[in-house]
């Protein structure tokens, strides 16, 4: 069905490029070509070449007239580099001089660059297909805020000839269709933020005695971490071994994807309470992005580490170190999601004005392109369906 439908539509198309694009040569290159291409032609090729003597199946005879630079353009092209090359006519015949081949190249040449030049460049139509997985999330990331791992619920994409982003390959088999549908509820309630946040916390952590931790140095840490609501987290850093007695406090930074979003001071010196192994911990709050990001936890301008030989920097009775990030929330963030103002850009209960507004500024992103007013209506009545249904949650004010 689908390959059909693509058929269909590519055909007509192809016809039309067939028929349109046969051009005829100007008056002047007509005449050169009478000048300068056909007798030479006449002369030095049709003794072998002709209706009688079909010499490799080629009738020069056929090529007379000037209209077959363009309707027969790839033989002629060849009957050129027959020529060109000296091929053509067989050695010990006599052959057109130099200036003849040159002139004769010129007209042939020199017409089909000034038909090159003037044609419009035609890359063909887009057919319509879905998104392969990798282009969906990356879409939905773009357009709604939201990270949806695509990879991880829709069946791996078909692939043809080595690509999994050609348009016949890539059908849509119920499951698909199921998944869609799911889909695009979680994603639609994500990106405005009506998406409850699971009831009990979960926890994460990094260590390096596990090695789910990254090392950078005596005095950085980093992970890899996928944070799945945006939401505000308690983040808790492990932080083993002390310093001198008199060692200065030092300030610890924490970045996510190379962006320092907290500082805050440590101190470094013993704590003055008894410990086997000395250790403690620092914690803080922030609110994070949806989505996969690298966090590194680090002491910032400290030298102290330089003073130290080799491995002492991870002794805790000679340093203070970093060896754990840990996440645990999601809770509610005070703040409203990026996402959500950036869809909703009036209050919707404010009435159907502002919901076309919504709406054709959604639109527009989603078809890159100016929206008509029919296109509008057309999701206006969706809104207008789920309100009669009362499918329209609470968060949207309806
Ligand atoms: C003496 C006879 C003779 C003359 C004159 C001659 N040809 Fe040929 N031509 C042949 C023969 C024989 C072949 C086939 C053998 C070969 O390919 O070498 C051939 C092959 C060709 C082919 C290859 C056809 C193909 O499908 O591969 C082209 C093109 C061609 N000639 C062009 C020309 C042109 C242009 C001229 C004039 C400039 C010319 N010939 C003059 C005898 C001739």
């Amino acid at each position: 069905m689908h390959r059909k439908l693509a058929i269909l539509t590519v055909l007509p198309t192809a016809l039309w490029i067939v028929f349109a694009q046969t051009p005829s040569p100007t008056p002047e290159a007509t005449a050169q070509f009478g000048k300068s291409v056909a007798p030479i032609l006449q002369k030095s090729c049709t003794p072998c070449h002709n209706e009688q003597m079909l010499q490799a199946g080629f009738n020069a005879a056929a090529f007379l007239s000037a209209a077959t630079m363009h309707t027969q353009r790839e033989a002629w092209e060849k009957i050129l580099q027959k020529i060109k090359s000296g091929e053509m006519p067989p050695p010990g015949l006599p052959r057109p001089t130099p200036p003849q081949v040159e002139a004769l190249a010129k007209v042939l040449e020199g017409e089909w660059e000034r038909i090159d030049r003037n044609v419009k460049p035609d890359p063909g139509r887009v057919t319509a297909r879905r998104l392969n997985r990798a282009e969906y999330s990356n879409t939905v990331r773009d357009l709604l805020g939201v990270d949806f791992r695509a990879d991880r619920d829709f069946p791996t994409d078909d692939s043809g000839y080595g690509f999994d982003n050609i348009g016949d390959v890539l059908t849509i088999s119920p499951v698909l269709m199921e998944k869609y549908l799911i889909a695009a509820e979680r994603i639609a309630a994500r990106a405005i933020g009506a998406d409850p946040l699971p009831k009990k916390e979960l926890e994460f952590e990094y260590h390096t005695k596990d090695k789910t931790i990254r090392r950078l140095g005596p005095d950085a840490v980093e992970c890899t971490h996928r944070v799945d609501w945006e939401a505000e987290y308690l983040i808790r850093i492990g932080l083993p071994g002390e310093r001198e007695a008199d060692a200065k406090a030092v300030t610890m930074g924490f970045w996510m994807d190379g962006k320092l979003l907290h500082t805050m001071q440590v101190e470094t010196k013993p704590s003055g309470l008894v410990y086997f192994n000395p250790y403690s911990e620092e914690q803080f709050r922030l609110v994070l992005p949806e989505g996969e990001h690298t966090f590194r936890a680090g002491f910032i301008d400290d030298d102290y580490p330089k003073k130290l030989q080799g491995k002492d920097a991870f002794s805790d009775k000679k340093n203070k170190f970093l060896n754990m990030i840990k996440f645990i929330g999601p809770y509610p963030a005070k703040v409203e999601r990026a996402s959500r103002k950036k869809i909703l850009i009036c209050d919707p209960a404010s009435g159907n004005a502002c919901i076309e507004k919504i709406l054709s500024t959604l639109a527009h992103r989603a078809y890159r392109r100016p929206v008509t007013r029919q296109e509008v209506a057309s999701l206006v009545r969706f809104v207008d369906a789920a309100k009669a249904e009362k499918l329209l949650s609470s968060t949207l004010g309806s």
